[in-house]
């Protein structure tokens, strides 16, 4: 193997905004939202937020650990720091590369519904609080296949211009501002959507749970979205501490990465479910819920037009931070292992998704009554790599870091070498990632599998 000069985030702010860069997206603007609401609110949140600090937490400060120490890719770091002969902990990132195409194929068309939504707040057309008249206008949008194609292309084109331009110079230019900018127009709309008339209702479905909505599959798509939102089990996050510094405090950047991104889903939940209540939208509405709702809280709002348009561009953005990353974990692989240079690593890897990604784009019109499980390939996608492969992928972690790495090189690397003076904060961690944290992905997993 040769060793080439690695690119790197030349400051310790730029590590901060590219993590959350690649933690807040879509996945908190549509996802966190369309989950809470087919899964019945509260009871979900409530596992979410469990999901996401006793297990997500734990598992982005090993993960991104493991990157640190041994600086590669996904598949090499394994190699690297797995004891001589065992070799198989290099599938963990070779699973990586699979579940970060699969989740491009159906990312990527969201991103491009996004793109559209940008046009269709300039032109008016979904300034509406009437959820038929919105919802025939986002029903127009997926159902037209060489539409929704081309704007996933559109999609892809973006997001390979940014990546050829590497690591440092793409992704922290292009997330340094966003957040924050995001973080302000979500404030807004919380303030208007809480002065709504049905804010008590939308706020009693978001906080008040309701203990017997908890199933075991319910609980498995809550443990799915708290490693999906912070880009967890399949290498982003590895291969994003690589490009960490020395003197990176792991654990304290985690937790805020972790509650900055906690935060903007909890701002897009309270901005959308009172107006769900409010104009009669439908709770349960999935995949199309936020693009029919949120427009609804700008079009009753003065100035709407103009703010409903800047906040499709900010999220159109911000989705660029999350894909960036999503697509970094093969183009690592590619370049690093195979000697690729990063544009051609890059180009696979987006015609790869482009590839998968018809299906996908397909599976509101042409292919809407595919049904493999059960499910088209939209969900499947969704399903596979959500509610499997990164589950699968975090508790393969947890066991390399809390059974093989061990705690030693652990409490080394999260203490900088001594130099931050956290032992009882790494020897909790330690004991989440070595025994909870895989112990409860593995029931969650096995449960909503219906395996036990
Ligand atoms: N976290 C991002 C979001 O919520 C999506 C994402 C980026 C992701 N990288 C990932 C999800 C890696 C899973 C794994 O929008």
């Amino acid at each position: 193997m040769t060793k080439i000069d690695r690119d790197g985030f030349t400051t310790n702010l730029g590590v901060l905004v590219a993590t959350l860069g690649s933690a807040v997206g879509l996945g908190n603007i549509w996802k966190f939202p369309s989950l809470t609401g087919t899964n019945g609110g509260a009871g979900f949140l409530l596992v979410y937020l469990a999901a996401t600090m006793l297990v997500g937490l734990p598992v982005m400060i090993a993960e991104t650990m493991l990157g640190r120490t041994a600086r590669a890719d996904a598949v090499t770091s394994f190699e690297i720091l797995a004891p001589r002969g065992q070799w198989e902990w290099k599938a963990i990132g070779w699973m990586g590369c699979a579940a970060a195409l699969l989740i491009m194929a159906f990312y990527s068309e969201v991103a491009g519904w996004v793109y559209a939504y940008v046009f269709k707040a300039v032109s008016g057309e979904v300034s509406t609080v009437d959820p038929k008249v919105a919802g025939a206008a986002f029903a127009k949008l997926v159902s037209s296949p060489l539409t929704v194609l081309a704007w996933q292309w559109v999609v892809l084109a973006v997001t390979g211009g940014v990546i050829m331009c590497g690591v440092s110079k793409g992704i922290e230019a292009v997330t340094l501002r966003l957040v924050p900018l995001l973080f302000i127009l979500l404030v807004a709309l919380c303030v208007r959507s809480l002065t709504l008339d049905g804010a008590g209702r939308g706020l009693g479905f978001l906080f008040q749970p309701d203990f017997a909505k908890i199933t075991p599959a319910v609980a498995l798509t809550a443990l799915g979205l708290a490693f999906f939102k912070l880009s967890l089990g399949m290498g982003t996050m590895l291969t994003y501490g690589s490009y960490f510094r020395d003197d990176q405090n792991i654990p304290w950047t985690a937790t805020r990465v972790m509650l900055a991104d906690l935060s903007v889903s909890l701002l897009a939940g309270v901005a959308i479910f009172p107006a769900v209540f409010t104009f009669g939208f439908e709770p349960a509405a999935g995949p199309s819920l936020v693009f029919m709702t949120i427009p609804a809280v700008f079009a009753s709002m003065p100035g709407g037009t103009v703010f409903m348009t800047i906040f499709f561009l900010i999220t159109a953005i911000a989705s660029v931070g999350a894909i960036l990353s999503l697509i970094e974990v093969p183009v690592a692989v590619l370049s690093e292992r195979y000697g690729l240079g990063r544009k051609q690593a890059a180009l696979a890897t987006i015609a790869a998704i482009a590839l998968l990604g018809v299906p996908a784009s397909l599976s509101q019109s042409l292919m809407a009554h595919v049904a493999i499980f059960g499910l088209n390939p939209f969900d499947l996608f969704d399903f596979a790599s959500s509610n499997v492969l990164l589950p699968l992928g975090g508790i393969l972690i947890c066991l390399f870091v809390g059974w093989v790495y061990g705690f030693d090189k652990t409490a080394r690397s999260l203490s900088n070498h001594g130099e931050l003076n956290n032992r009882g904060l790494i020897k909790a961690v330690f004991f989440l990632i070595r025994f909870i944290a895989p112990l409860s992905i593995a029931i969650v997993l096995l449960n909503g599998l219906k395996l036990i």
